[in-house]
């Protein structure tokens, strides 16, 4: 259970709150739509908003059918909480709009993250930048990779402030979106049936293979993806952490695995850092070696945890750790995050 930090309520207590989900008909949306419905978020109106190539059609939430409304034509007034997750270009264009008519966005794209006076807000480790958002009425979703990292580290921070992180990551395609999954899908049956493959979303062929590049390169040599996880870690820890990332896309549906080295200010060892792991908010922690139990990026799809194994002494440097951090890069990564934002955004003091 996330702890209650809200000192004055961000919205008034009612029986059901209007909820807009923009970008509904995506992999993330049909998520948000799956676990607001799971987790009995009070919903007087549901209304699901994409482009107009989708417009009119229906999507289903809790048993019920709603028609997707287009973006474009669609009046936020009197929707209180709106979850976004169609883009940065979509969401830097009409995130203003939802605010300024009153709503509260909680955006999962990377279009406000490293805006000063914007809140970027995992609930288990910094629940109190959400007070920025009283203002602007824009909170940020960060990063999938970066998300399922802090989680883990917070419990870890808060007893010995980290200095170091090192983090190598094996992404799934679903953090592509939709068409990432299918190109994953064609070209497997296509190299299986002896056939060419065609490649449209990826930089390479992603059947069969591992690609050492998400986002676009910059000129320091590392991808955006990379520096992503390098400031919204260092923005949502908000501490001064030395942070350097080398992002991967792996042949994996759902489900992002990375290998966590950390070095810290002063001693935490393998069995101290297991047990406050085992106590935090939103972790599980798998780790017996004797039985061969460590997380799974095929366990962790469609779980809410994060889940974290390998723990280890790194016996190369002094205060340091190994950690392998695995979590639904579609759920905890992106739409349950915003669904416990939310959470936050109806509690009552
Ligand atoms: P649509 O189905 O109308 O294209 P994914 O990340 O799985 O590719 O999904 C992207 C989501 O964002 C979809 O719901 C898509 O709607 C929506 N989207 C993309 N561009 C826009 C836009 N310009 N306006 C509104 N929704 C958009």
């Amino acid at each position: 259970m996330i702890k209650n930090t809200v000192m004055e309520a961000f919205l008034p207590a009612k029986e059901g709150y209007v909820v807009a989900v923009v970008g509904a008909t995506g992999a993330v949306g049909e998520t948000m739509l799956e676990i607001l419905a799971e987790r009995n978020f009070p919903i007087a109106d549901l209304i699901p908003v994409a482009s107009s190539r989708s417009a009119g059609s229906v999507v289903s939430c809790a048993g019920k059918d709603y028609i997707v409304q287009d973006l474009e034509s669609f009046d936020p007034s009197g929707v209180d909480i709106a979850l976004f997750s169609a883009g940065g270009d979509t969401s830097k264009e009409h995130a203003p709009r939802f605010a300024e008519a009153g709503c509260y966005v909680v955006d999962n794209s990377s279009a406000w993250r490293m805006d000063e006076e914007i809140a970027l807000v995992v609930p288990e480790v910094n629940p109190g930048a959400l007070e920025m958002a009283r203002s602007n009425h824009i909170i940020a979703n960060p990063n999938c990779s970066t998300i399922q990292m802090v989680v883990a580290l917070k419990p870890l921070h808060d007893v010995v402030p980290i200095e170091r992180v090192v983090v190598s990551t094996y992404q799934a395609v679903s953090g592509a979106g939709g068409k990432a999954m299918d190109e994953l899908a064609k070209q497997t049956g296509a190299l299986l049936n002896g056939q060419t493959p065609k490649t449209d979303v990826f930089p390479a062929r992603i059947a069969f293979n591992v690609i050492p590049h998400i986002d676009v390169f910059l000129e320091s040599g590392y991808t955006k993806e990379e520096q992503k996880m390098i400031d919204e870690t260092r923005k949502i820890m908000g501490a001064d952490i030395a942070v350097t990332a080398t992002t991967v896309r792996v042949p994996v549906f759902y489900g992002h695995s990375e290998s966590v080295n950390v070095t810290f200010s002063g001693k935490m060892n393998a069995t101290q850092a297991r047990e406050l792991l085992a106590d935090a908010d939103g972790i599980c922690v798998v780790d017996d070696p004797s039985s061969e139990d460590y997380p799974l990026a095929s366990e962790a799809a469609g779980t809410d945890p994060v889940w974290v194994g390998r723990i280890r002494d790194d016996n190369s440097f002094p205060n340091s750790l190994h950690l392998w951090v695995v979590a639904d890069n579609v759920r905890k990564g992106a739409a349950l995050n915003a669904v416990q934002i939310a959470e936050i955004l109806i509690r009552q003091p």
